[in-house]
């Protein structure tokens, strides 16, 4: 680059070198992390994305270099030239890969000064969130963001290269477009040129990526960002990335086999592991009986047991009549817990009615075989003896027990195995436990609209053994749909579609979408399924999420350069904001006051 007429060429970056280059000229430019003045001799941090170099001023060695170092301050911006010198072994600092030398600067130049940052460029700096998203920019130039930054591109360019290596197209599909049936509410945005007009953002590519197999593209993927308007979590932004891909001729083996290899081959590239394929596959169903969520967390064991048949005539009212209303009663066998002291075990039955239960009830097997239990005087011997039998109860261990509708049930006891997990150190965060949660259910029953919804969305396709069921218990037909979740977070989803006519006039007809419905709202794409569809299916992961992963990040917006809050709210732009009155005439919009 050239500096006021002068040409200055940057040799090396501050994480490059070491003591090999010894005696070496070298040019170095980046941010003043730290200035230490000790008299005679100023050392600095110079940093830059790769890392940092250790620099130093010496009056004895250029007089006028010494005295503009005086000048430096943190994130002043310079570039220095200067001759690489090994340091004595004493100085030699083991935490830096340039720890072994240090350059000893003859040329300095101020490229930029800086006011004084926020907050200092440090990993373990305790700030407000929402100071670092303000000024972003800095907070990126943390080496952990950086990190995180690094291995999100890491890992986008492993995704690519392996769908590239196996024939995938890359093809971008509109942002401003129609509504996407994943059913979260849509992002609008007003046409001019059609006032009164609106384009939805995607929820995701889905009708494109079908559409782009009916035009015979066979292999695609995008890295598509999505839109979704709904409640923000810790893994959810309203606008995300999906890593989107769809095929044509397969079923649901070929699917699921070539997205293992990929998401393996991903895992060992970027964190040098051994991920072991094919994955584990759990039925929904299964996994709703073991787990209470079609999301588990194969790192423990803790499975729930189901004891409804051992209670349902018991005098124990809470157990018989809540099977009498068509609920369920599952445990939990807590392993060696019975030493839990009361206060623990109240804890985990304020927990569980926290989370929606009324009661949590427990049986304490004591070491010398003795029964402690809030419940015991209203069971029999033999209920007893069959509940513990059944739980696999062992001295030592504490049984729990949910009574309630299975919706209830199962989400409570989901919650409590995992605070029962963390509470035991059971959760190993150097494990990761794939599993492909496969036969979700094709629909369910919407109590607000009285009507039958798809669970996935309208264009899966039901397991072709299922499709009688349809017409008399659409509730027991299952899809050819899967999940692959990591560690109890879904990573990602997608299906086999449904590709011919008369079986997709079924599913709306199962859904109560009427034709003109279905034509105003799917038409383009029930046209074109007229003209040669290829059977297809495909699959969509959020990016944010597996990033998470790969970085061990808990909170999804470390991960992304320039994420939104809790509130979709960007810090740094101050978007959402309102806009000129001018914008609003061109696109015949008024607003209402907000406030009502
Ligand atoms: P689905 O709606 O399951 O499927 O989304 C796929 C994956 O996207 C991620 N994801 C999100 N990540 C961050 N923030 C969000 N708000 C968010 N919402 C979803 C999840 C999820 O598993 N078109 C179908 C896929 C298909 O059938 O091919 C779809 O979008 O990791
Ligand atoms: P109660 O007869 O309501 O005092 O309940 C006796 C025991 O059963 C207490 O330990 C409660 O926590 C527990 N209990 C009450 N309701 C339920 C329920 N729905 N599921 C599990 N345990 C319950």
């Amino acid at each position: 680059m050239i500096y006021k007429g002068e040409n200055i060429t940057r040799t090396h970056m501050c994480g490059e070198l070491n003591a090999h280059d010894a005696d070496k000229e070298a040019s170095l430019m980046g941010w003043v992390q730290r200035r230490r003045d000790l008299g005679g001799v100023i050392f600095i941090d110079l940093r830059d994305r790769s890392g940092i170099t250790q620099i130093v001023f010496d009056r004895k060695i250029d007089e006028e270099a010494f005295k503009l170092a005086d000048k430096l301050r943190n994130e002043f911006v310079i570039a220095v030239r200067g001759k690489v010198k090994k340091r004595p072994l004493e100085n030699v600092n083991q935490k830096l890969s340039t720890g072994e030398i240090e350059l000893l600067v003859n040329k300095l130049i101020i490229l930029n000064k800086s006011n004084t940052p926020p907050f200092s460029i440090e990993d373990d700096i305790n700030v407000d969130e929402s100071i670092r998203l303000k000024y972003r920019y800095i907070d990126l130039r943390r080496t952990h963001m950086q990190k995180n930054l690094i291995i999100r591109s890491k890992a986008t360019k492993a995704i690519r290269d392996f769908l590239y290596d196996r024939g995938f197209l890359e093809i971008e599909t509109p942002m401003l477009t129609r509504s996407t049936p994943e059913g979260a509410r849509d992002y609008l945005v007003p046409s001019r040129l059609n006032p009164g007009e609106f384009y939805a953002l995607p929820q995701s590519p889905q009708l494109f990526k079908q559409l782009l197999m009916v035009a015979g593209m066979e292999k695609y993927f995008q890295i598509a960002r999505c839109f979704r308007d709904e409640d923000l979590r810790a893994d959810r932004q309203p606008e995300f990335t999906q890593v989107d891909i769809e095929m044509s001729f397969v079923d649901v083996d070929e699917v699921i086999s070539l997205n293992e290899e990929m998401i393996a081959y991903l895992f060992n590239n970027i964190l040098d592991i051994n991920v072991a394929i094919p994955f584990p596959r759990i039925t929904y169903k299964k996994a709703l009986e073991k787990y209470g969520t079609d999301k588990p967390d194969l790192r423990y064991g803790l499975e729930l047991v189901n004891i409804s048949d051992l209670v349902s005539k018991s005098d124990f009212k809470v157990f018989s009549s809540t099977i009498k209303k068509g609920g369920l009663i599952k445990g939990i066998n807590a392993k060696g817990c019975a030493s839990f002291s009361r206060r623990e075990i109240d804890s985990l039955v304020e927990l569980s009615k926290n989370f929606g239960a009324k009661g949590l009830a427990w049986i304490s097997i004591e070491p010398d075989s003795s029964i402690k239990s809030p419940i015991q005087k209203f069971l029999t011997e033999e209920e007893l003896y069959n509940i513990i039998g059944r739980m696999g109860g062992k001295p030592g261990d504490l049984l729990l027990f949910v009574a309630d509708t299975a919706k209830i049930t199962n989400f409570v006891l989901n919650q409590l195995r995992s605070e029962l997990a963390n509470k035991l150190n059971l959760v190993d965060d150097n494990k990761y436990n794939f599993v492909w949660v496969v036969e979700f259910p094709l629909l369910e029953f919407d109590e607000d609209q009285n009507r039958y919804v798809a669970i996935h969305h309208p264009f899966t396709s039901p397991m072709e053994e299922d499709i009688p069921l349809m017409d008399t218990e659409p509730l027991k037909v299952r899809a050819k749909a899967y999940d692959l979740v990591l560690n109890g977070v879904e990573l990602g989803g997608g299906s086999i579609r449904i590709y011919y006519e008369e079986l997709q006039k079924k599913m709306f007809n199962v859904l109560g979408i009427s034709e003109e419905e279905a034509k105003e709202k799917f038409g383009f794409l029930l046209e074109a399924f007229k003209y040669g569809t290829p059977p297809h299916g495909g699959l969509a992961y959020g990016l944010d999420r597996i990033v998470m992963f790969l970085t061990g990040s808990e909170n999804i917006r470390d991960v992304i350069a320039f994420p939104k809050t809790q509130h979709a709210a960007c810090l740094l732009t101050k978007a959402p904001s309102k806009v000129d009155p001018k914008q609003l005439e061109e696109l015949f919009i008024d607003i209402r006051d907000t406030k009502k």
